[in-house]
């Protein structure tokens, strides 16, 4: 019987993804967590990932079988407190690793990113295996991440699944502090001011995706047969890819009169680090992936929502 933990479950990503899982198994058989509590949800607990005791209670209070794991600091908050960052997203990863090890949990997603790339990485449709030289505590934490992963898989056999998730765009949960944030940001802006401060330069290109798409690569891989989970360490996963530039002119189709302005901060300096697109035939072959929301679908989805 499957029953399953999410860890962040109130975060920009484990927000949806609950819902999803919910509709999906059943209420009761998805059990959300966070760090705060959660209002108004009896299926719910609140959880400190960095409480290994606690993760341990929790997972047998449930029968927890499968844990989505999504508490993590973000590149750009994480640049700002590396020691916590690292703690964070390394101890979390070890204290749910280690249940799967000792047999307690029989499968385990973790998110990884696009930055574990780097400077040193060809930019354009990066591929699945590439250098890797990240230069944010971010980007190192995920590249170890992705390392430990592969490792208790090819050590212990556990069953852990991974994608590199790109910037990902929804409008129902703030992202937490991230380099692709700005993606989000616009469309309020656009909406409520009809002006956008962009902290980053025009021609800046980094991978996207709608949180829709990302959510069905996320229950889709973590569904998929075992024997198809080629990839160990993290699944390249593209699906949208474009500047602040073509954003705002995907925007003023909607809103001719929508005015964007630059002003590069610190975070330039990240994005300019990463991918400009993906290459994802792996996880195209493996276990079937396929984006479906366009640019045009995600901008009136966005603007009709924010
Ligand atoms: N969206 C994330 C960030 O910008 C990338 O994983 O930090």
């Amino acid at each position: 019987m499957k029953k399953i933990l999410v860890i962040g479950a109130s975060g920009q990503i484990g927000s949806e993804l609950t819902g999803q899982l919910r509709a999906r198994f059943g209420e009761a058989n998805v059990i959300a967590s966070d760090i705060r509590p959660i209002e108004n949800d009896a299926n719910s607990e609140t959880l400190d990932v960095l409480d290994g005791d606690a993760v341990k209670t929790i997972c047998e209070k449930h029968a927890i079988s499968d844990v989505y794991l999504l508490a993590a600091l973000l590149s750009a908050t994480a640049e700002k407190n590396p020691e916590f960052a690292w703690k964070l997203n390394m101890d979390g990863l070890f204290n749910v690793l280690n249940l799967a090890k000792d047999g307690l949990i029989k499968k385990v997603f973790w998110p990884s990113s696009i930055a574990v790339f780097g400077p040193g990485t060809p930019r354009d449709r990066t591929p699945q295996n590439t250098i890797m030289d990240p230069n944010t505590v971010y980007g190192i934490s995920k590249q170890a991440g992705e390392r430990w992963c592969e490792y208790y898989h090819q050590k212990f056999g556990i069953d852990v699944r991974s994608i590199r998730y790109p910037g990902l765009i929804s409008y129902s949960t703030p992202p937490g502090g991230g380099t692709t944030d700005y993606a989000i940001e616009i469309f309020h802006e656009a909406n409520k001011t009809g002006r956008y401060s962009c902290f980053l330069s025009e021609n800046t290109r980094l991978p996207m995706l709608y949180m829709d798409d990302a959510v069905r690569a996320t229950i889709d891989i973590m569904e998929a047969p075992a024997d198809s989970i080629k990839v160990r360490s993290s699944y390249n996963l593209g699906g949208l890819d474009f500047t602040p530039k073509e954003l705002s002119e995907a925007i003023k189709k909607h809103k001719p009169d929508f005015e964007i302005q630059y002003s590069p901060d610190f975070r330039q300096k990240i994005a300019d680090s990463w991918p400009a697109s993906i290459d994802d035939s792996e996880a195209q072959t493996d276990w079937g992936w396929k984006p479906e929301v366009s640019l045009d679908q995600m901008v009136n989805i966005m603007l009709t929502n924010c």
